[in-house]
């Protein structure tokens, strides 16, 4: 517990402070701000960055079932409010994870680790679970629907309602651990998405991720990325990130985790108000690796010059 700034005219009473404390597909976070996917590395390299007991969750890279060597550069450029990235998933490997960096995160006081899953095939995506289910110290996991299904010429599986269907279906059978599923923003209907990811069994959603994007170089007529294509995220994308939480939240039932250019607290009541029960924050950290830490102390001071004495209390809570 970490000193809580009780400013003049606030109405919370607690001497504790407000509670921070949300719970996601039955996994309590002591806050509703989590570190996300492909921004917070394995969470290791944070260790002496970032507190781990201030933040709720991080949120692993993705990881496949082989290693993976990612893109060629350039892969990362700034444009206006925001980033797009390339990477290409690049990751170590699910094997790889679990015995080189699990031991560690493992005896990380307050660590509480939701691993991201991906794969080209549904039975990729499977083989990575059944690789995470023998790892203890895991409490969920984040299944990233944004990615191609080599099986069906290289269509994304989130944007497709029969494909996300199946690939929902066929890993929440295997998964010894909560499932939340992160869905693409690149899609007509946001609520459909969501309800197609909840009936076919995931415990909760995530979303956005990145918005596919593209920059051209005037001068060299060339993409600024080696990719051609890549994703966009940050401040630039907030508004429609709002927006899609809201439509998404709606339509389910199960609890919704925001994202999109989350950058301070402000950002995070505005996610939560639109109806996500917590948040993750991910280009904040290139800016400043400690944003996550940062941005979960002020929302505690936030509620608290604001008299909310429970945050899940904001959780759909904005007045049409
Ligand atoms: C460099 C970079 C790498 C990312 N890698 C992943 C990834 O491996 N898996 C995933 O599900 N999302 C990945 N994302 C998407 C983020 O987790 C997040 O959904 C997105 O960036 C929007 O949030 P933000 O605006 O706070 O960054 C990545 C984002 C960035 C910027």
């Amino acid at each position: 517990m970490y000193p809580v700034v009780m400013e003049q005219g606030s109405k919370a009473k607690s001497v504790g402070g407000p509670e921070m404390r949300v719970t996601v597909a039955g996994v309590e976070l002591a806050s509703p701000v989590i570190a996300a996917s492909g921004t917070f590395g394995y969470g290791v390299e944070f260790e002496e960055i970032v507190s781990f007991e201030r933040i709720g969750a991080f949120v692993s890279k993705g990881l496949s079932s082989e290693p993976m060597a990612g893109n060629p550069s350039p892969r990362i450029i700034e444009t206006a409010s925001g980033m797009m990235n390339a990477i290409g998933l690049q990751n170590m490997g699910v094997r790889a994870f679990v015995e080189e960096k699990m031991p560690r995160l493992r005896k990380m006081q307050g660590a509480v680790v939701i691993a991201n899953v991906f794969g080209f095939t549904v039975r990729d995506c499977v083989e990575v679970i059944e690789v995470l289910n023998d790892a203890p110290g895991i409490a969920l996991y984040e299944l990233n629907a944004s990615c191609p299904n080599t099986s069906h010429g290289g269509m994304v599986f989130g944007t497709d309602p029969k494909l996300l269907e199946d690939l929902v279906r066929q890993t929440e059978r295997v998964s010894a651990r909560p499932l939340m599923v992160k869905l693409s923003p690149n899609v007509t209907s946001m609520a459909q998405m969501a309800k197609v990811a909840e009936s076919a069994g995931a415990q909760a959603l995530s979303l956005v991720n990145t918005f596919l994007a593209m920059a051209i170089d005037p001068e060299t007529r060339r993409p600024r990325i080696a990719n051609v294509t890549g994703g966009l995220s940050g401040p630039a994308i907030k508004p429609i990130a709002v927006r899609m939480v809201y439509e998404a939240a709606r339509a389910v039932k199960i609890p919704v985790v925001g994202m999109g250019g989350i950058l301070r607290a402000e950002d995070v009541v505005e996610f939560l108000l639109a109806g996500a029960t917590a948040v993750q924050a991910g280009t904040a950290s290139y800016a400043d690796p400690r944003a996550v830490e940062n941005i979960a102390t002020g929302l505690k001071r936030w509620c608290v010059s604001h008299g909310v004495e429970r945050v899940a209390s904001l959780t759909g809570a904005v007045q049409l």
